[in-house]
């Protein structure tokens, strides 16, 4: 393993196998004094200015290849700014790395578990350029972070020289002693990068994740001792089967303001004892959490009714976690139909954990019925979602046409109750939870 210092002295070694890489240039010249006082002084980046600059840049007698470099480092700061806010300012990045770093609210979640069980060191095992090595530091935690790749190692030690408590080495998680520090997390890469310039193609079999999950279990296993698991915690496609997953694990889905970024299996202590599932739902609001356990009802144990006063549709976490029928006990409700994760009662309740509709009416499905109900009550502004019915929102609104019947608005739910195409006419409940 070759040793690159984060701390207050940094020291970074890329070799002559990485420097004829595209990856490489947009790196490298920013590593330098030069580069980096030059990117340091360059303020605010605007996308209809950088060709300008770059004349600029290049009239006042810079190096072009370091210009380029110093442009494209500003460009990857400013869209890192939504991931990690004023911090990305001081950061380097390589493509691929900001893609599939975790964004710093999430990542201090996953930092906080390792915390609240009092461990005070963390191998981060695959750190990419360190969104989570960071959390963990900011946490106070000693992390020795890895990644295999050198130039993103490179990279990873100039995010982390704020932090004194962070050391970054080039290595394989392989090759990693569990005795070195208390607590282990990886996120395992889970695309393959294409150096062509093509998309990265997402991984779906664990075992294809670098590493492999079977891999990260048998390594969480060496981490703990009588035949317990030691804490560990490793990241995996949002979309992996459940009974694809670890066994003697918490695994946790999160959705970041409506979007399920992620699952995370936690091994050992950082398990909430007898839990199996939990969803993470963080919105403007905070966090929120709710968790299945053993002797909970199964995940599709849910009563079904006809269409109440109020309808529900719950949060991608939740459906992911199998939390359906947790949900449906704290909203009082039941599904619409056996196969269709809508819920429904007769209450208001407001949840983060479900975006709640008040029910004005239902029809069955008919395209003429639904154009005079539009044009009767003035309705022309739609939102149309739907669950369990080929109907397509984007063609209905193409036959629809409803701008034509007013300025009302309603939520169209397209979806299928009693074994019928129907449509539900819905108004979202009121951040503040009215109807
Ligand atoms: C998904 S990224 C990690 C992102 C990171 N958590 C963050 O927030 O920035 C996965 C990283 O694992 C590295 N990697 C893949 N297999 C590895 C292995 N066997 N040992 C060490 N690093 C590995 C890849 O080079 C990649 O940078």
């Amino acid at each position: 393993m070759r040793a690159i210092r984060a701390g207050r002295s940094w020291w970074i070694y890329a070799g002559d196998a990485v420097s004829d890489d595209a990856r490489a240039r947009s790196v490298l010249p920013v590593l330098q004094p030069e580069g980096w006082a030059l990117l340091q002084g360059l303020g605010e980046y605007d996308e209809s200015r950088a060709l300008s600059i770059g004349e600029r840049l290049r009239a006042e007698g810079h190096d072009p290849a370091t210009v380029a470099a110093v442009l494209t480092q500003a460009r990857l700061r400013a869209r890192a700014r939504e991931k990690f806010g004023e911090r990305a300012c001081a950061m380097l990045f390589t493509e691929d790395g900001l893609e599939q770093s975790t964004r710093q609210e999430i990542a201090t979640q996953h930092a906080e578990r390792f915390r609240r069980v009092g461990l005070t060191s963390v191998a981060d095992l695959g750190c990419g350029i360190g969104g989570d090595a960071m959390a963990l530091a900011s946490r106070g935690l000693r992390v020795q972070a890895a990644d295999r790749d050198e130039l993103t190692a490179a990279v990873a030690a100039v995010n982390l020289r704020p932090f004194p408590t962070a050391r970054v080495l080039c290595g394989s998680a392989e090759d990693h002693d569990p005795s070195a520090t208390d607590g282990i997390w990886l996120d395992p890469a889970r695309r393959r990068v294409r150096r062509d310039g093509a998309r990265a193609r997402r991984v779906h079999d664990p075992e294809a994740y670098e590493p492999p999950l079977s891999f990260v279990t048998a390594l969480a296993s060496r981490l703990g001792s009588d035949g317990a698991d030691g804490p560990l915690g490793v990241k995996l496609s949002p979309a992996i089967d459940r009974a694809a997953l670890p066994e003697r694990t918490e695994t946790q889905w999160t959705s970041w303001h409506g979007q399920v970024l992620e699952a995370t299996s936690w091994f050992g202590p950082l398990a909430e004892p007898g839990i199996l599932t939990s969803a993470l739902v963080i919105d403007r609001a905070g966090t929120h959490q709710l968790s299945r356990s053993a002797t909970d009802p199964a995940p599709d144990d849910v009563p079904v009714g006809a269409i109440g006063a109020h309808l529900y549709e719950p949060d991608g976490a939740v459906l992911r976690a199998g939390l359906l029928a947790a949900l449906a006990t704290q909203l009082h409700a039941r599904t619409v139909d056996p196969t269709i994760a809508y819920l429904t009662g007769e209450e208001l309740v407001a949840t983060p954990f479900a975006r709640g509709f008040a029910v004005h009416d239902v029809m069955p499905f008919s395209l003429k019925a639904l154009t005079s109900y539009l044009r009767h009550h003035r309705i022309g502004v739609l939102e149309i979602k739907k669950r369990g019915t080929a109907v397509e929102p984007e063609e209905l609104r193409r036959k629809l046409r409803p701008r034509r019947f007013g300025d009302g608005s309603a939520t169209l739910i397209l979806t299928r109750a009693a074994g019928e195409q129907v449509v539900i006419v819905a108004q979202p409940h009121d951040a503040k939870g009215a109807a």
